[in-house]
């Protein structure tokens, strides 16, 4: 059976994966019998071993000792903990930097960065290639049969650290990429629009990666060489996991874990290339929206295969030791938290890392044990989350059916945030969020698509910033359109295409005969500035509405005005329209949180979708929905600190663990979360 075949994205788990990164190197093998029984304890039932090991297996180069591995996994196979084996290229041994300086990546400033920390490597060396390839293939081939192995781990979190390199060897391997990517120099210099500020090249070679200039580099130069690393980090990738495939047996499947809203990699293309989702969350506790970034980013894991289910592969129980300060998590918070993720399509939920450190830069991070051991309340919550996720094995393989998407690409979030614009404040996951969150209030099942994606899976589009789109993502948004899908955009998008190059004769060309409008000038506002409203408000009177950050002077062809500015220079004209008859709307400002929530809510309902409930849940409660072919789950979180009482939609509903009755409603403490199931069949 193949991975991508089965519903269960480890087919020899079968169940909700529970467990974390197990570093049993950096203790005395006493303790490892310890840790086994303490996971037995725990309902652990996966673990990830080797992410750091590289100098423990390969101690000089070429000199393999694996011994220790062999007794750890015999372990792990008696105990029937299951085992996510790493490739352990993630971070170099010393003698690697030692012996060949080149390896080490180079900053936009000529520093190369010294060995001493993690992750020290330039995607582009060829030797960083070739040691990583190698120490893949003995690992793989040695272990590929072993019972205790399930699914493979390849390096980890690709370009955390040093996401672009600078150096020779990367300005050979981008000027490579470039030539794969224009037939001929004549087409980078259109590209690259090379005839301004006499930029234009004479010669391949003279082609660099975007160093420390004197003043802007050519946009379209760093846009490409964002691109060229996305892909130089892939390839890296794709290199190891050629070499397990060649060993492994299918079943087996291969995953390198990501970062959910990563700036620096294009994960719709990364997706493509592995056999599952595998993602690490650790949410900013002083951050009070924090559990709804970590909704979106669990959403947007899930739509990355198409709605498969994706695993967490790293979170931390309680504190992390990388922000400025680090407290633990609040009481419930883990488990909540923890829950969400299954709830929007998690079939794993693990932890960096199992036993905390008690050296070594992360020695102040918690892990699933804690440096006072059992005796803790962590490992108390670790022990009832083991347990209750083994309650909720049912849910495994289940998917989310979503009408809504959001239109998301990580090209245009790189252009939108470089230098030279009409506002360099604009923050591409900032206004996404602000979108996201209202549907999310809302209660309604969301989906992350790419402009380029199956867009008519959808009965509503959201595009709240796509700042450059290529001609096909800007025609599939009008062919939604046309199919019946609401469609709502949010300003500046639609500006250039994928060379950002200015779209001309007028704003956003690719959509003013779909919006029924066409826009005459930007006008970016300062920090401070916030502009009013006037327009219908929600019991439909006229009321007042906020826009800050941004504004556009907009002209009306075929569209109604939503709102319209009522002070400043554009007082009178359009804020937000709407093409009746096409069900498109465009938002020109940064709405305030109600009013962007209202004009959402028209679309949704003009599409005719309803939330997960049938109505809108009491504030404060998250609401989602899994299902298999013989089953729904919906899963209701409370965040605040009121308890709630939540009507379910009809159905034969019950609790998934305890044994209730059939519910017509349910209640939910605050900071809780119940998990009820219906098996009468849900559209
Ligand atoms: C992740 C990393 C882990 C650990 C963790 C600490 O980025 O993959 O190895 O460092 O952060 O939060």
């Amino acid at each position: 059976m193949s991975a991508s075949h089965s519903p269960f994205v480890i087919p020899r788990l079968q169940k909700i994966g529970f467990g974390g990164d197990w570093n049993p190197e950096q203790w005395p093998q006493e303790i490892w019998d310890q840790d086994i029984e303490l996971m037995e304890q725990a309902n652990v039932n996966l673990v990830t071993l080797g992410v750091f090991s590289w100098a423990h297996l390969e101690p000089t180069p070429g000199v393999f000792t694996f011994d220790w591995l062999d007794r750890v996994l015999d372990k792990c196979a008696a105990a029937e903990i299951n085992v996510d084996l790493a490739t352990a290229t993630a971070s170099p041994p010393p003698w690697m930097g030692h012996l060949w300086p080149e390896t080490l990546p180079v900053t936009d400033t000529g520093v190369r960065l010294s060995y001493g920390a993690r992750q020290q490597y330039c995607p582009s060396s060829k030797i960083y290639q070739e040691h990583a390839v190698a120490l893949t293939e003995k690992i793989a081939s040695r272990y590929a049969n072993h019972d205790a192995v399930v699914m493979w781990h390849v390096n980890n979190e690709y370009g955390a650290h040093t996401p672009m390199c600078w150096c020779e060897n990367s300005a050979e391997a981008f000027r490579s990429w470039l030539q794969k990517r224009h037939p001929d120099l004549e087409s980078l210099n259109d590209s690259w629009s090379t005839a301004f500020w006499s930029q234009r090249f004479s010669d391949w070679d003279e082609i660099i990666p975007p160093r420390k200039t004197p003043y802007f580099p050519n946009p379209t130069q760093q846009l490409d060489f964002k691109r060229f690393s996305s892909d130089a980090m892939l390839g890296l990738f794709t290199a190891e996991r050629d070499v397990i495939r060649a060993v492994s047996p299918s079943d087996k499947p291969i995953t390198t874990n990501f970062m959910r809203f990563f700036p620096h990699n294009d994960y719709w293309e990364w997706a493509k290339t592995e056999d599952l989702v595998s993602d690490d969350w650790y949410p900013d506790l002083t951050d009070p929206k924090s559990h709804i970034e970590g909704a979106a980013g669990a959403d947007l894991m899930r739509s990355l295969k198409d709605g498969q289910p994706w695993l967490l592969m790293e979170q931390a129980v309680s504190a992390i030791n990388w922000r400025g300060i680090n407290p633990p998590k609040p009481i419930g918070a883990y488990r909540r938290w923890s829950l969400q993720q299954v709830a929007r399509g998690a079939d794993a939920i693990l932890h960096f890392q199992w036993r905390a450190s008690i050296g070594g830069a992360e020695k102040w991070h918690s892990g699933m044990l804690p440096h006072a051991g059992p005796r803790t309340r962590t490992w108390d919550e670790v022990v009832s989350l083991g347990a209750e996720l083994d309650s909720l094995s049912p849910v495994t393989g289940a998917r989310t059916h979503s009408k809504i998407a959001i239109v998301f690409d990580w090209s245009s979030w790189w252009a939108l945030e470089l230098d030279s614009r009409p506002s360099t404040h604009l923050s591409q996951m900032k206004i996404v969020l602000s979108w996201y969150e209202q549907v999310w209030k809302d209660g309604h099942s969301i989906d992350f698509v790419h402009p380029e994606g199956n867009l008519n899976d959808y009965k509503v589009l959201l595009v709240p910033q796509l700042y450059s789109v290529t001609d096909e993502g800007a025609q599939k948004i009008i062919d939604a359109s046309d199919s019946g899908a609401s469609v709502v955009i949010g300003f500046f998008s639609g500006a250039t295409d994928q060379n950002d190059r200015v779209r001309p004769g007028g704003y956003p060309a690719p959509w003013q005969e779909l919006l029924g409008i066409w826009v005459e000038e930007y006008c970016p506002l300062l920090s401070d500035h916030t502009l009013n409203l006037r327009g219908l408000n929600l019991d439909g009177h006229i009321g007042s509405a906020t826009g800050s950050q941004w504004s556009e002077h907009i002209h009306l062809t075929d569209a109604q005005p939503v709102f319209t500015y009522a002070n400043g220079d554009l007082e009178g004209k359009p804020a937000v329209t709407k093409h009746e008859a096409n069900n498109a709307w465009y938002i020109s400002t940064q709405l305030d949180e109600q009013t962007l929530q209202f004009i959402l809510r028209d679309a949704i309902v003009a599409a005719g979708v309803d939330p997960i409930l049938g109505s809108f849940p009491p504030v404060g409660i998250e609401v989602t929905e899994r299902r298999t072919e013989r089953e729904s789950f919906i899963f209701l979180l409370n965040h605040s600190d009121d308890s709630s009482t939540v009507l379910l939609p009809p159905g034969d509903w019950h609790q998934l663990t305890g044994d209730s009755g059939e519910l017509k409603s349910v209640e939910v403490p605050s900071r809780d979360v119940v998990v009820v199931h219906t098996k009468s069949g849900r559209k």
